[in-house]
């Protein structure tokens, strides 16, 4: 399949694309993001990678890092981690409280807000160096060595985060959050923090389309069983109140971030990252779904 030519194909319709949609102002360190980036990145399983536009400049990735945190708790405390929080669609938005107070502060899954931070709360219990021992795991899924938290974006975020601070105490006082309250939300920031390009994304995704095991070094990071459940979880949930949406127009497992990031991945196939920082009424990228809504129709590609 020619991806150069589809990427460019898509990019072409693209063009006059008028709902482009706002770039996150809540967290002030993102409202300076260009609306006008936008890049694609696919990665195959047989290594090949394709590229469009603005592929290699860092942007926030926000949510897309809770993926990562799950897996990385998933990996050491394993079945444990479903007594916390739960694997069910919330169809509320990332940051929304109501569940959490009738549901007695287990949050419906682990990708929206409050589930994010249970799983911090685990990190910060089973680790010594939590901020060490994450990014050095990004860094290894990437095989980039230079990604890095922002420390300005979590610094703001944490200036304005009342919501997020909402969440964990309600979650504590239910005591389903073990740690001191801003130890835990503090890596949660800082996790929401990291920046990387639409290259890092794709690659370090890689491993959730290759049933567990990172392309660049054969280490498996999840059995395949393991990979499953995080990658329905990603179909139920990545989108929060608009994961139905995503299934029905893209079909694929996928996370995004109000970075304007997406990433959505073809089991045994390929992984793909999108960037484009405006974002539609549910803080997803809107012009990244539709990028990748024209991606798997044009290829033919997709879960279903
Ligand atoms: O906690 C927050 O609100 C942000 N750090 C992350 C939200 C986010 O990326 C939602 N995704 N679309």
């Amino acid at each position: 399949m020619n991806y150069k030519e589809i990427f460019e194909q898509i990019s072409k319709e693209l063009r006059d694309f008028d709902e482009i949609g706002q770039v996150a102002t809540y967290i002030p360190a993102l409202a300076k993001a260009n609306p006008n980036k936008f890049g694609m990145y696919l990665v195959t399983e047989e290594g090949h990678e394709y590229d469009h536009g603005d592929i290699h400049e860092n942007f926030s990735i926000q949510s897309i890092s809770k993926v990562l945190s799950l897996v990385y708790a998933f990996k050491l405390v394993g079945t444990d981690l479903w007594r916390r929080v739960g694997v069910e669609p919330s169809g509320s938005p990332f940051n929304s409280l109501v569940q959490l107070e009738y549901e007695q502060g287990i949050p419906r899954n682990p990708l929206i807000n409050a589930g994010a931070i249970v799983v911090c709360d685990i990190l910060v219990s089973q680790l010594k160096n939590p901020y060490h021992d994450f990014i050095e795991f990004v860094r290894k899924l990437s095989g980039n060595p230079s990604i890095d938290y922002c420390k300005e974006t979590a610094q703001s975020e944490k200036e304005c985060g009342f919501k997020n601070n909402a969440h964990i105490n309600l979650m504590k006082s239910y005591g389903n959050i073990e740690n001191d309250v801003d130890e835990v939300l503090d890596l949660y920031f800082h996790l929401c923090s990291i920046e990387m390009s639409c290259k890092d994304l794709a690659q370090t995704f890689m491993f959730l389309a290759r049933s567990g095991k990172n392309p660049l070094n054969n280490e498996r990071i999840l059995t395949a069983q393991e990979t499953k459940r995080i990658n329905a979880i990603m179909l139920l949930c990545g989108f929060y109140d608009e994961a139905g949406e995503f299934a029905f127009k893209v079909g694929l497992p996928g996370k995004s971030g109000v970075g304007g990031g997406i990433v959505a991945i073809y089991p045994d196939q390929y992984s793909i990252a999108v960037w484009s920082p405006g974002l539609n009424s549910k803080g997803n990228s809107s012009k990244g779904i539709k990028a990748l809504e024209l991606f798997t129709t044009i290829t033919q590609s997709n879960v279903f």
